[in-house]
């Protein structure tokens, strides 16, 4: 069938690339980096995705030469595309000294059927360590930015194109407008692919692969497992169905309640609820580490679900496990070819893999995207609430608990105070690492502090400023307290207690009520809130381990990339005011870092 193949060159996007090609109508596949020329001149065209790596990498991921000198049809190059391109054409790529994550503007130099109804200047998402310097012979520049001379080039003669930014994401403002050129006015495809019949489809796969065994379908009452649990009960008869719901102990106040109301309202059947809270208190006692963490819970769900499942099924191995893993769960896994782990989600730790190769795992979604699953849901007949949730993740309240071994001071930091200081701010950088994602490069990097009156326009400036030019911060936050000293902010040691679980139940508690009495939750994707060992020794309690709560409201359409959504600081102000009642809580902070640099979640 004709349509467009994606390359994999290991890219955080490279999925979003085939998704917003399929949105337009197109089909497209995924097609590992090294495809032959013979595969590809089934295509209309060929997009080169972007990549971690750098291209004067000995293993970095190529393609071959051929796609470009012999394919004959219009090839694409995205970020580490472009540079793939430009190395094997005789260009020149060097690693940049100022690395450029996040909004840029574009200027378009010369006119091009690439750009057609594109405006000379507009918004587009950049993410990468490596530029372009000098092109092949032959091509020419289109377009730049402030910090990037080559942002799209052209071989125009053999419809050779690169560019690089990000077209797929929302953030670049005509992003769709141009792979919309390059797919139909360069590579000329057709608007065939409907996907309408996708629910039947899913249907019968599911029956396929459960193949008459029983499946056990593991659901957190999150909008992924709902709606394949849902497509499940459609699928299969209900004693071939049972659902399994393990209440960790780090979910969100009254969540296991509401989510039992919930099963019992859409009449899903045969859910069985496994409170195994101690044990997994027990399992993280001393983790620190992020991954850690997430490579202790993910296998702890599979070891009592295989207990429940061996305790009721006797030795007989006639089953299969169901998870609603989603798309973006594996490919910040790691899962895909080329692709780094940026973090190990709790359904793709390798006891998984091993059910995966005795054909024992059951994902009907897994090559979907959230905002799809959604569509799904509704077209299933779920009740709007339920799918319209905000995304929770699996490893719940222990990755928003951040935990430390060490007693340190926050850090003056001359040129990040500088930065802040020309909007009339202050900042400093507080000794605690959190996980972000930068070129398609996982990070784990210190946080940033900044204090002060501003705007929310100002905050998001200077958050750019600070984690483009200063490579040892992914994240920053902004102090909702005007009393702040950076010289008593101190980070100290704590683990995953109960006590400090409880204390983030009740600050997310009020988070989440003062949003919802401001009618706001629907603007936002997800409102994480986080507990990071920080006090703040000048205030109330000067000797006390103090905390610091991170309120992390986002907005996103699959959760591959974010904005820190842009609530009003009266409101954030009173919810800080609120939370600073809770015994333990000293400070309260608003994080206004995007995806990238940093991730939605800390760790
Ligand atoms: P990050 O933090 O990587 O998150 O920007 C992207 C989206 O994924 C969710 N997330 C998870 N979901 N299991 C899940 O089911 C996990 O281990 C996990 N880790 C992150 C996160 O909440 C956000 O919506």
């Amino acid at each position: 069938m004709p349509g467009i193949a994606v390359l994999d060159l290991g890219g955080q996007y490279c999925h979003l690339i085939a998704r917003r090609v399929r949105d337009l109508g197109v089909f497209s596949d995924i097609l590992p980096s090294d495809t032959e020329v013979e595969t590809l001149r089934h295509f209309d065209g060929v997009i080169l995705s972007g990549g971690p790596g750098s291209v004067s990498e000995p293993d970095a991921p190529r393609v071959p030469q051929t796609v470009l000198t012999d394919l004959g049809k219009p090839v694409l190059g995205i970020c580490y595309g472009q540079q793939l391109i430009t190395d094997l054409l005789g260009g020149t790529v060097i690693r940049e000294h100022v690395r450029e994550y996040g909004l840029a503007s574009l200027s378009i130099i010369e006119p091009d059927l690439l750009f057609q109804d594109v405006p000379s200047d507009s918004m587009a998402w950049m993410s990468h360590g490596d530029t372009v310097t000098s092109l092949p012979r032959g091509f020419r520049r289109l377009a730049k930015t402030e910090t990037c001379d080559f942002a799209a080039v052209a071989d125009v003669d053999k419809r050779i194109y690169g560019i690089q930014f990000h077209p797929e994401v929302t953030h670049t403002q005509h992003g769709m407008a141009i792979l919309s050129n390059f797919v139909f006015h360069i590579c000329h495809a057709q608007p065939t692919w409907n996907p309408a019949s996708l629910k039947d489809k899913l249907i019968e796969q599911i029956r396929a692969t459960a193949a008459g065994r029983k499946v056990y379908f593991l659901v957190s009452g999150g909008v992924d497992s709902n709606v394949a649990y849902a497509l499940c009960a459609q699928a299969l008869p209900p004693d071939q169905l049972e659902g399994l719901y393990v209440d960790t102990g780090f979910m969100r106040k009254n969540e296991s309640e509401q989510l039992r109301l919930a099963f019992e309202r859409i009449g899903l059947p045969n859910i069985r609820i496994i409170d195994d809270s101690q044990r997994f208190l027990d399992a993280m006692q001393d983790a620190i580490d992020p991954e850690e963490k997430r490579q202790r819970i993910g296998p702890l769900f599979i070891e009592i679900q295989q207990e429940l499942v061996s305790a009721m099924e006797n030795e007989n191995h006639n089953w299969v496990l169901g998870q609603g893993t989603i798309y973006p769960d594996t490919i910040e896994s790691g899962g895909t070819a080329g692709a780094e782990v940026i973090k190990t989600h709790h359904n793709r730790v390798p006891m998984i893999a091993e059910l995966a190769a005795q054909n024992r795992l059951l994902e009907p979604l897994q090559e979907f995207y959230k905002d799809e699953v959604r569509a799904l849901g509704q077209a299933l007949g779920l009740p709007p609430d339920l799918v319209n949730r905000h995304p929770f993740p699996g490893p719940g309240l222990a990755i928003r608990t951040l935990c430390s071994d060490r007693h340190a001071k926050a850090m003056p930091h001359g040129g990040i105070d500088g930065i802040c200081r020309e909007f009339g701010l202050h900042g400093c950088v507080l000794p605690l690492k959190s996980v972000g994602v930068q070129g398609d490069n996982r990070s784990y990097k210190n946080v940033a502090m900044i204090s002060g009156v501003a705007v929310l326009e100002t905050l998001s400036q200077v958050s750019t400023r600070i984690t483009n030019g200063y490579k040892d911060v992914n994240r920053v936050v902004y102090c909702l307290d005007a009393a702040i000293d950076f010289k008593a902010l101190r980070v100290h040691d704590a683990l995953l207690t109960s006590e400090r679980l409880d204390v983030l139940r009740e600050a997310d508690a009020i988070a989440h009520q003062l949003l919802h009495a401001h009618g706001l939750e629907h603007q936002l994707w997800q409102f994480p809130v986080v507990l990071i060992p920080v006090s703040h020794g000048a205030g109330r309690r000067s000797e006390s381990k103090g905390e610091t709560v991170i309120l992390r409201p986002v907005y996103s359409v699959d959760g591959m990339t974010a904005e820190f959504a842009k609530l009003p600081l009266p409101l954030l102000r009173e919810m800080a005011r609120a939370i600073c009642q809770l015994p333990t809580i000293d400070l309260v902070c608003f994080d206004v870092s995007n995806k990238p640099p940093a991730t939605i979640e800390w760790e």
